[in-house]
């Protein structure tokens, strides 16, 4: 499924927006088969990619496609639920999570626990594109007005939309963690 054309165009799109610098170490929650993950760890050629999936099957797949990288340990693929992530290798200079954080129990909560494993000042992105049949523009603006306000529920700071020119729009949404520690705001 998550290997559509339209999901491909996406994920790449979503990737080239992170701005992910040659030496970055990014975890991407939710990978699904690995596309975002082959297009992380192709920028990312002196750093290090984490792809995190509770699919064992979806893992699977992102290992077929990541085949040489996760060979040369250059990305690593984790089956688990992101409400238990216990990740070593940070801290991560960006997280990216595409099409998945609808799907998590206390999503706040989880993009807290994502944020302890960045760098202050990492980069956050939540990319989400409507998929129910006649999904419309407007409906890719209430998902993006969504994700905005779960980035700053959960203590993102200097977030800001994108709206990718896919059909419907995917919205992507970019934000840093804070230069402080999060952890007062453990629940
Ligand atoms: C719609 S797919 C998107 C996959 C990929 N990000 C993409 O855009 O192609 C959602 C993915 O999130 C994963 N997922 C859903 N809930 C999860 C959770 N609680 N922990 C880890 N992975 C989860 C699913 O297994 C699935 O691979």
């Amino acid at each position: 499924m998550s290997s559509r054309p339209s999901n491909v165009a996406r994920s790449r799109r979503a990737v080239e927006l992170l701005d992910v610098q040659p030496t970055d170490r990014v975890i991407e929650l939710g990978c699904g088969p690995g596309v975002a993950i082959a297009a992380l760890a192709a920028r990312a050629a002196q750093g290090f990619v984490v792809g995190v999936d509770h699919s064992a099957v979806m893992v699977e797949h992102a290992r077929r496609r990541n085949k040489a990288a996760v060979k040369t340990h250059r990305v690593r693929l984790v089956q688990g639920p992101v409400e238990t992530l216990s990740i070593d290798g940070g801290p991560f200079d960006a997280a990216i999570a595409i099409n998945t954080i609808g799907m998590w129990p206390d999503p706040p909560a989880r993009l807290r626990d994502i944020a302890r494993l960045l760098r202050p000042g990492g980069r956050i992105a939540l990319v989400g594109q409507p998929r129910r049949p006649g999904a419309t523009a407007a409906d890719s603006e209430t998902v993006g007005r969504d994700l905005v306000g779960l980035l700053s529920e959960a203590g993102i700071e200097h977030v800001r939309t994108e709206m990718l020119d896919l059909n419907p729009p995917a919205a992507w949404v970019l934000g840093r963690t804070p230069r402080a520690a999060l952890d007062d705001q453990r629940d």
